[in-house]
């Protein structure tokens, strides 16, 4: 994403390393501040403090600084929430280190881990401060801890000042950080490009952000535009409202040499670059502000893709990006407008604003009869209904297939990306008859009501007999505020969910 320097656009990744600061303590002494995870227990009339990881460690520390961490705890009483900061200040002849940072792990679970990597890591964000992090104890939660970090410094900008800098962080640890420094990167790989306002992203833009992060040379891209794309009925209809330049179909396959038996995953991702709902203009106008995250399920999908060199899964995957703008113009559809999908289906148009899965039904019908696939699976920031039932925190999930919901749930619940199995009524597929195509694209009934379960149950008409899932991100693919280790605007929601499920559960 190279940032282009007349817009001063800037787009930072914190650093992250491993260092094993009980053999290398000069290193720890170089930091600007030191971060110490506590907990607290026992009633609120004697509480109980409680230090976490190496205490070997925790004691050499105690005695260069001349303190008793323990003793600042019980005299000061913090909370001990997750997130909750505590600071000290520090000092020794030698040592660079300022402060030492004593941080709250709340119930210690790994939610309660990313809550207080995303504190530390956005007091530091635009400092170009080192932090050694001794917060984990408890190495299973060292990945989470090291790629909540990573994501709470993420930082996007085109303020004309230019943000000065990012931290790095020197995280306690023999093993390396490698797979959370690819999924930190990844995620906020997904963030930029969704940050970036519609000005300058547009689907052509989109597919050459693509040609530039795709180098590695197990990755394949291929792009159709114009007259490639005559047999994509719904992506033109939506796209060719703006006249230039044109919709963009973006494929990117990762299968490396001797992958031909391996489970083969195609990931269809939303990419409508900005949704002002077409000729059935989006109402409450400000509604539309947050709409150039309308390509959220795009960026997730292309940014778990290009993560697949360096995890090395043994799974085939392949992303499509259904690339578009949904703009009000004399090119634009209209309501009633018929449209034949790739693959035939004929579909009669109710609301342009209900584009989303106009888009994506060509790429999963795409995906079903070209690409064989194993799974089939799309992320789409699709209807309001799915953020009015589930909010922010959670994606409605929907599959037919107990097992993958399963998995998914896991992945969700470990990843931080998490998902809520939602229910394909099939009583409510009544809401898509017509009587003049295959199907209406959304109810005609403006009251039907269910809009998230209608929008699946579409979508489902796409997939043949694929073991589909659709994830609905309209809610948590952003974020009203810097919460946890997400950044206010666009959050990146899926990547951590789609690797951690490649290469966990396939
Ligand atoms: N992109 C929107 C959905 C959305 C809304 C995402 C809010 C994020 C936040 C989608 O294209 C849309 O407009 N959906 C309509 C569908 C309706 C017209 C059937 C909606 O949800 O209102
Ligand atoms: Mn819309
Ligand atoms: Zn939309």
């Amino acid at each position: 994403m190279a940032p282009s320097k007349a817009l001063k656009t800037t787009f930072i990744n914190p650093e992250l390393s491993g260092v094993d600061f009980a053999a290398k303590f000069p290193q720890l002494l170089a930091c600007h501040a030191i971060a110490i995870g506590f907990t607290k227990s026992g009633d609120s009339d004697i509480p109980k403090f409680n230090l976490v990881g190496a205490k070997t460690l925790i004691r050499k520390i105690e005695s260069t600084f001349a303190l008793n961490l323990l003793d600042e705890l019980t005299f000061f009483l913090p909370s001990g929430k997750a997130g909750e900061i505590f600071e000290l200040p520090a000092s020794v002849k030698g040592a660079k280190v300022e402060r030492i940072l004593l941080v709250g792990l709340g119930d210690g679970s790994l939610n309660a881990h990313r809550i207080s990597a995303g504190a530390i890591a956005r007091k530091f964000r635009g400092k170009k401060d080192s932090i050694a992090s001794l917060v984990v104890g408890d190495k299973s939660a060292l990945e989470t801890h090291a790629t909540s970090l990573a994501l709470g410094g993420f930082q996007w900008s085109q303020k004309s000042t230019p943000v000065d800098g990012a931290p790095k962080f020197l995280i306690n640890s023999e093993k390396s950080l490698g797979r959370a420094a690819v999924i930190s990167e990844a995620v906020n790989n997904a963030r930029a490009l969704i940050h970036t306002p519609a000005n300058i992203k547009n689907p052509e833009w989109m597919a050459l952000q693509v040609k530039k992060l795709a180098k590695n040379p197990s990755l394949k891209v291929t792009v159709k535009s114009g007259k490639e794309l005559a047999e994509f009925g719904g992506l033109r209809a939506v796209g060719n409202s703006s006249p230039k330049p044109g919709p963009r179909f973006i494929q990117v396959s990762y299968a490396p040499a001797g992958s031909s038996q391996w489970p083969h995953v195609v990931l269809v991702g939303k990419g409508i670059t900005f949704d002002t709902g077409g000729v059935s203009l989006k109402r409450p106008y400000d509604t539309m502000t947050a709409m150039k995250s309308d390509m959220a399920g795009a960026a997730a999908v292309l940014a778990t893709v290009i993560a697949m060199p360096e995890l090395k899964p043994k799974v085939r995957v392949t992303a499509l990006l259904m690339m578009a703008e949904n703009a009000l113009s004399g090119t634009a559809q209209r309501p009633s407008d018929v449209i034949t999908h790739y693959g035939g289906t004929t579909v009669e148009v109710i609301n342009t604003d209900a584009e989303g899965r106009l888009v994506l039904a060509d790429g999963l019908a795409f995906a079903d009869l070209h690409l064989n696939p194993d799974y089939l699976l799309d992320v789409a920031t699709l209807t309001g209904a799915a953020s009015l039932g589930l909010g922010r925190q959670y994606a409605a999930m929907y599959t037919r297939s107990a097992k993958v919901a399963k998995d998914l749930s896991t992945s969700g619940e470990r990843s931080g990306d998490r998902v809520w199995h939602m229910p394909l009524v099939d009583d409510y597929a009544i809401a898509l008859k017509s009587s003049i195509a295959d199907f209406n694209h959304t109810a005609d009934k403006p009251k039907f009501g269910a809009g998230s379960v209608t929008a699946a149950l579409f979508l489902e008409k796409f997939v043949g007999e694929r073991n589909w899932i659709h994830l609905d991100i309209a809610g948590p693919a952003r974020s009203e505020s810097d919460t946890g280790e997400q950044p206010k605007g666009g959050t990146g929601f899926g990547v951590r969910l789609l690797i951690d499920w490649i290469t966990h559960s396939l």
